[in-house]
């Protein structure tokens, strides 16, 4: 089975029975904040998308770039399309030209002719991508590969299950806003960037300890941010809070837990992996090409910048009424949400700075009230400030999701009162009735979900399964003196209280070993 880089997430899968493209992704996303690291624009895009299959994780922008799909992906292709809720992304598919497809049934092995099997295990909670999220394992002539991709199931037991993995492609960088966009003091702010780093790599040396695959390759991510407003957030500057460490940050983070077997693909390296072993070859050496980070991302700003300039010319459409149209669109969905909006709880404020810098008008999207309307100069405990540009334009082109566009453009700051309330950004990611109906029947069956199986851990007796996303706590649960840590997104949970320090809501249900009564159930996950 050969492997080849092709930037980022993304990679072209080839066996003697077919070749699959994953996630290639080339196009600056997120309002030009992201472009693929290292640079993949250069490699021959025209024969690397004559294909026979075409594998997208999940619609997020880094993933699922549109242009490059239309211009460069054979539409004779077969789509493997993952079994997500909503017929998003098939129609996003067909809108682009294509128009086969093979839907995978989730979780089970599909052969395909020739003898390549494929299997793809979907993620479909709302906090999971833009609504659903994705992994592909493959085998061919017995050597397999999970491409296991930004995805974070609860386990991977069940790629486990098929036989052992010679090929393990996962995420390991960050993917967020948080905390760069806070408006924070630097200190707490470097100090919270360490916390998500250090987590991130315990996450990802969990799931490769899961897997335990011949070899590891560290995929999607880090984006590198080229406009210069953005500069900042590329790992060059020494800051040991930032957020998204590189493969070679990777390796010798790796190799200090023992870790011997990574691989790191550039754009354009080959890996030809057998159940023996893998060997590699790369367009230039690996460990020279990242001492020369600095310069790389540099002439890449130049050559990239009139992309970014024509990009910030289109945003502003100063005859969208924001006020009017943020009614229009939020209200009915508003009157609709009861789980969404009773998990944000209270206003959220926008503050829009006009094209001239200094002008601001503020907006509320008031929850309880169910109304959007000017800012009354009360107290809400979710704030947002960017330019009103990029609303316009989010409104502007009928966005449905304000995640995948506005906040992965960091292009904001926030300020919150307390913690941190996954609804906010749940709701702001359902713009769409189809999309706000499924979160909403989501977290409705959620809530009913008893999770009566209890288990040890040290000194406690805790729920089993994870208040926030049910991870399985006997494999991702830690405890440190009073505290639980939940390592698969890294929330903690006060025991004696059952309180989540993390996000509002989802209370854990805990007691003592040696507590004669139990403490009373877990709240309802809102
Ligand atoms: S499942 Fe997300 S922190 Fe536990």
């Amino acid at each position: 089975m050969r492997v080849t880089g092709t930037g980022h997430a993304s990679m072209r899968i080839d066996t003697a029975a077919g070749s699959i493209l994953c996630d290639p992704w080339v196009n600056p996303a997120y309002f030009a904040s992201w472009f693929p690291f290292p640079d993949n624009s250069l490699l021959d895009w025209e024969s690397l998308g004559q294909v026979d299959y075409l594998y997208v994780s999940h619609l997020h922008r880094d993933h699922f770039d549109a242009k490059h799909l239309r211009d460069f992906v054979s539409k004779d292709a077969t789509v493997l399309l993952p079994e997500f809720p909503t017929s998003e992304m098939e129609d996003e598919f067909r809108a682009l030209g294509f128009t086969k497809f093979l839907k995978a049934p989730n979780e089970q092995v599909v052969e395909l002719p020739g003898g390549l099997k494929i299997m793809i295990q979907a993620l479909t909670s709302p906090t999971d991508g833009p609504i659903g999220d994705s992994s592909l394992w493959v085998e061919y002539d017995g050597v397999r590969l999970l491409n296991q991709n930004d995805a974070r199931p609860t386990d991977l037991s069940v790629f486990a299950e098929l036989g052992h993995v010679h090929a393990h492609l996962l995420q390991f960088s960050g993917a967020i806003w948080y905390p760069m966009v806070y408006e924070l003091p630097q200190a707490a702010k470097t100090a919270f960037g360490k916390q998500k780093r250090d987590r991130q790599f315990d996450r990802t040396w969990r799931y490769i300890d899961d897997l335990k695959a011949s070899h590891v390759f560290p995929i999607a991510g880090p984006p590198c941010f080229l406009d210069d407003a953005l500069w900042q957030f590329n790992d060059i500057h020494g800051d040991e809070g930032n957020i998204f460490p590189d493969q070679s940050v990777f390796l010798s983070e790796y190799a200090k837990v023992g870790g011997t077997n990574g691989i790191v693909l550039l754009p354009g390296s080959v890996a030809e992996v057998t159940t023996e072993g893998a060997s590699t070859t790369h367009p230039v050496p690996v460990q020279e090409f990242f001492a020369n980070k600095v310069a790389h991302l540099e002439e890449m700003r130049e050559r990239k910048r009139p992309i970014i300039e024509a990009e910030k010319a289109s945003w502003r459409h100063p005859e969208v009424d924001v006020l009017g149209e943020m009614k229009r669109r939020i209200e009915p969905l508003l009157d609709e949400s009861i789980y969404l909006a009773k998990g944000v709880g209270g206003p959220v404020r926008f503050d829009l700075v006009g094209y001239d810098g200094e002008s601001v008008e503020s907006i509320v999207v008031d929850f309880p009230g169910k109304e959007v309307r000017p800012y009354a100069e009360e107290k809400v405990r979710y704030r947002f400030r960017t330019d009103r540009s990029l609303i316009e334009h989010l409104l502007f082109i009928d966005e449905v999701d304000w995640v995948n566009s506005l906040f992965l453009s960091c292009r904001f700051s926030a300020a919150r009162i307390g913690q941190y309330n996954e609804f906010v950004y749940a709701f702001f990611k359902c713009l769409s009735e189809e999309r706000l109906q499924y979160a909403e029947g989501w977290y409705d069956e959620h809530e009913r979900t008893t999770d009566a199986e209890d288990i040890t851990l040290g000194d406690w007796v805790v729920q089993r399964r994870c208040p926030h996303l049910k991870a399985d706590l006997t494999r991702f649960g830690i405890v440190e003196g009073d505290q639980l840590t939940c390592q698969l997104h890294g929330w903690r949970f006060d025991l004696p209280s059952g309180r989540c320090l993390t996000s509002v809501g989802h209370k854990v249900r805990a007691h003592r070993v040696d507590a004669e009564t139990p403490a009373p159930a877990g709240e309802a996950v809102i």
